[in-house]
């Protein structure tokens, strides 16, 4: 599988789940902007098999190699992020699930999912989704303790969100411009830490919505849970070049899009 098929199946399944997205893409383009994706996002586990050494050597197979790398001690993550000529970047964070701030149940429940994942690829998970089939009971007890458990729990291998770039923007270049017109079209964007995250000097400015809502299919039943979200963000020059990392305090309260209101 290509790269593009790869990218062309997420976003596809991305807009089926995220109703929102869809819908600023097109407010977007009626406004006559060219929307180019910044990145992709991946969330996973912290294990040999599914984590970031396994993406790590997935993505190397489209000629991505790692650019960076940020740690998120409060939400116990880790991350890195892939560049690769032409292509858009590729952030992926990994849950570090046997952190003693954690409960026992807690790294049972993540071994269960990672056992179900045993005799598959990666690109083989990213078109199964889910190799279980998630209790809204356990989605409950995981969102007590890590908002990010819960998510992979209930949504697994797929992007979490896509990025619109506004670097080429003719009017709404500016991240505040962008917030402005989305609000007045009644979306609601992820305030926490304020609603633009970063500043020029970072080399970063972004903002993102909240994640839509849609149901997943639990034992129990189906539930409307959060899915996933849009993210805005425009790149400055840092170093005499253009910026392409990320800014771990902003990325920090961007993870929180997908919390439950
Ligand atoms: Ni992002």
């Amino acid at each position: 599988m290509s790269f593009e098929n790869f990218l062309q199946r997420e976003w596809q399944d991305y807009c089926k789940v995220t109703p929102l997205a869809q819908m600023i893409h097109q407010l977007l383009s009626d406004q006559g902007e060219a929307i180019v994706n910044d990145h992709i996002a991946l969330r996973t586990l912290s294990h040999p098999s599914i984590g970031l050494e396994a993406f790590e050597e997935f993505f190397s197979k489209f000629d991505y190699k790692v650019c960076g790398e940020y740690e998120f001690e409060d939400k116990k993550l880790k991350a890195v992020h892939f560049e690769a000529a032409n292509k858009p970047l590729v952030f992926v964070s990994e849950f570090l699930y046997e952190d003693e701030k954690f409960s026992d149940q807690m790294a049972t429940i993540m071994e269960s999912l990672i056992t179900t994942c045993a005799d598959h690829s990666l690109l083989e998970l990213f078109k199964l989704r889910r190799t279980w089939t998630p209790s809204f009971k356990t989605y409950e007890k995981l969102l007590q303790e890590s908002e990010y458990a819960a998510w992979f729990y209930a949504w697994g291998f797929r992007t979490n969100h896509f990025t619109v770039s506004l670097n080429n923007f003719k009017k709404l270049s500016e991240v505040d411009q962008l917030n402005s017109f989305l609000k007045l079209n009644g979306i609601k964007l992820n305030t926490s830490g304020g609603e633009v995250k970063g500043t020029k000097e970072q080399g970063l400015m972004q903002s993102s919505t909240m994640a839509s809502q849609f149901k997943v299919d639990f034992v129990e039943g189906g539930f409307e849970i959060p899915s996933c979200y849009y993210e805005f963000a425009k790149r400055f020059e840092k170093d005499g070049q253009i910026y392409t990392g990320f800014v771990p305090t902003s990325a920090d309260k961007i993870f929180e899009s997908t919390n439950r209101k």
